[in-house]
């Protein structure tokens, strides 16, 4: 089966890229994992990738003089692995509108917020102390805004009495690798189409 090869982009634990990989390994799975890319060389969801044969690779920022000269070699590693879509799945670093645009419509995020509520960080703890009854999650389209791109699919749960922002991020986690394969299976079929 024709594939769309994909790169998941991690900063740590990585159980977004766990459940992605997962659902890749299915024969009939719209999309393969490529490559896991990690900022970070601590991040603990690469021992798993490089435990199930996929190629791993840590661009770590913090040896680049700029944001750009970071990207571009993140860009560069990306495209020698003939990469065509990109999962952002807990990767901690704000991208510029030049490399989001050189992926226009092929990179997706997961956000653990019904977006367009609860942009940035520290979701779960905003909206317990908002007295929200509903929390959930997001896929979208990586724009330059953000957390701001068009939502592709979300998953709800509900915000119960005497919840700490741990116990409800543990209830959007589940949700969250339930909706992030569906939302990659998409735009893998996306891709493939294009291609044909
Ligand atoms: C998830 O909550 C995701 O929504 C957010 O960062 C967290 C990453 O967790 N973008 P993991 O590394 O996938 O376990």
């Amino acid at each position: 089966m024709n594939k769309a090869r994909t790169a998941i982009l991690i900063s740590g634990r990585g159980s977004n890229m766990m459940a992605l990989v997962e659902a890749a390994s299915a024969a009939d799975f719209p999309a393969e994992i490529a490559c896991v890319v990690s900022n970070r060389a601590d991040a603990k969801g690469l021992d798993f990738a490089a435990g199930r044969g996929i190629p791993i690779r840590v661009i770590d920022h913090k040896a680049f003089a700029s944001r750009e000269a970071f990207e571009a070699a993140l860009d560069a590693y990306l495209r020698s692995m003939n990469v065509e879509a990109i999962a952002l799945a807990g990767f901690m670093r704000v991208l510029t509108a030049q490399f989001i645009a050189g992926w226009d419509g092929r990179m997706i995020n997961i956000h653990p917020s019904l977006l367009p509520a609860y942009k940035g960080l520290h979701t779960h703890e905003r909206a317990i102390a908002d007295g929200a009854k509903v929390a959930g999650c997001s896929v979208h389209l990586v724009t330059a805004e953000l957390d701001g791109g068009p939502v592709l699919l979300q998953a709800e749960v509900p915000v119960l009495a005497g919840d700490t922002p741990d116990v409800l991020a543990a209830r959007v986690l589940k949700e969250e690798h339930r909706i992030y394969p569906q939302a990659l299976a998409w735009l893998a079929e996306r891709i493939i189409e294009e291609r044909e």
